[in-house]
């Protein structure tokens, strides 16, 4: 395991406190003295072969541990204080067998969400999930019907199992939200417990305590206009559905997560960069749920032990997608994202919902336990771009080169 070490050179008493990470108590800070510590260090320099910026490697099975020569030696005098040893399990696998996955935000086979809870199943997840109560009985008719049948098999021939369907409106927090409008309207007739509170307390009668909570939603009624023309009501809509949803849900169900679990979320390279046609306040909606990411890693770290990532994913033709700026005629806004990241950026390869079902698999892992507060990018590369490459300014300098195809199975890996 790899231990960062500071060695901190006293000026009053000339000593060298060296202390690992994590530090909270005087109990981690070892003090030695200056000659004793570079007397130990010379030693193992010298009995290191490689070079002096090389970490030295370790074999355990088929797990390679590294740690600096520094660490070694600290390690072994103040192994009594330390409670960080890591036992390594042999080859990086990610088994998710017992572990519960709640996913909102799935009515179909095409977007994100899916992907992400076909890849925990891989793993052996139990897989449940939230749908948005206005697509929610085409979305059980169409698994009743088999519709999704193919994209459910998994590597190992098995189909994803889908546990149970919560109906969820993720705009609602308890009932007493829910307006007269959407209680008499047809899409909600005969339904209720879809607020978040509600369906975290129906989790946790069905299935006690869960170790996944997945983000996958967003919505933003004005989502086709300028920021410059969307109303207030617009913008605080789109960020209640794309945004605060994602505060309220870890809200209610972070109670029920285990110590080591984790939430992630879905978001778009349009908080941070301008990307025209993804208006209605959309584009702020994502800058906060990233910013709202980095807090809640912190407080829900410090009051569950819960991980909090999200992932930023390049262009895909979702359902939720294809309906922005959907013109006769023209090529919708997804489409032209789209063939803007193949012409652009760094791969020029296709993207597929299992890319990000797999990074997410990651993420959501144990071997990404001490990982929290990120905005992973799944997109290309294209993020890193400064420059489109296809731009008619650029033509007759820098010509894209043509990368060898790369064969792509459109399935999960297999871990
Ligand atoms: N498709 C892309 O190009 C792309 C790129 C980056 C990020 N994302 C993000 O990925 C996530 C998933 O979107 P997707 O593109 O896979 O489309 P999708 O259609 O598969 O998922 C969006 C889901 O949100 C649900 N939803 C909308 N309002 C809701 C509400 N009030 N309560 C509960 N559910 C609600 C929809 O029913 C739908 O199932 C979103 O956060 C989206 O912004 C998408």
């Amino acid at each position: 395991m790899l231990r960062a070490v500071a060695i901190i050179i006293s000026p009053r008493n000339k000593n060298i406190i060296t202390r690992t990470t994590p530090y909270t108590t005087p109990a981690n800070i070892m003090l030695f003295s200056r000659n004793a510590l570079f007397a130990a260090a010379a030693a193992l320099v010298a009995a290191s072969s490689g070079s002096a910026f090389a970490p030295t490697s370790t074999s355990v099975g088929n797990s390679v541990s590294r740690s600096s020569p520094a660490v070694i030696q600290q390690q072994s005098q103040s192994r009594q204080y330390s409670s960080t040893k890591l036992n390594m399990a042999g080859p990086a696998k990610v088994d998710l067998t017992g572990k519960v996955a709640f996913v909102a935000g799935v009515a179909d086979s095409t977007g994100y969400g899916w992907a992400i809870a076909r890849a925990l199943a891989s793993a052996g997840a139990t897989i449940i999930v939230g749908t948005w109560p206005p697509v929610l009985k085409i979305f059980e008719m169409g698994l009743k019907k088999g519709s999704f049948d193919e994209d459910s098999v998994l590597p190992d021939g098995s189909k994803m199992v889908i546990e149970k369907v919560y109906p969820l409106d993720a705009v609602f927090d308890c009932p007493a939200d829910v307006p007269d409008e959407i209680k008499n309207n047809k899409r909600y007739a005969g339904l209720d417990g879809f607020t978040i509170e509600e369906v975290a307390a129906a989790v946790k009668a069905d299935y006690g305590k869960i170790d996944i909570l997945v983000h996958s939603l967003a919505n933003g009624p004005e989502v086709t206009k300028p920021l410059l023309e969307t109303s207030r009501k617009g913008y605080l809509a789109a960020s209640s559905a794309s945004a605060y949803s994602a505060v309220s849900l870890l809200q209610k169900f972070g109670p029920i997560m285990n110590p080591g679990s984790n939430m992630l979320s879905l978001t778009y390279i349009a908080s941070e960069k301008v990307i025209p046609g993804y208006g209605g306040g959309m584009s702020s909606a994502k800058a906060q749920l990233e910013s709202d990411t980095r807090t809640l890693a912190f407080e829900a770290g410090r009051k569950w032990n819960v991980r909090v990532n999200t992932i930023s994913a390049g262009p895909l033709k979702s359902r939720a997608a294809s309906a922005i700026g959907k013109e006769p005629g023209q090529k919708t806004f997804i489409e032209y994202a789209i063939d803007y990241s193949n012409a652009n950026a760094p791969l020029a390869q296709d993207l597929y919902n299992d890319d990000v079902g797999n990074s997410a698999l990651f993420l959501c892992s144990g071997l990404a336990r001490t990982v929290t507060g990120v905005t992973l990018y799944v997109d290309n590369g294209l993020h890193a771009m400064g420059m489109a490459l296809d731009s008619a300014a650029m033509s007759g300098s820098m010509k894209p080169t043509t990368p060898p195809p790369v064969p792509v199975a459109k399935t999960p890996v297999a871990l």
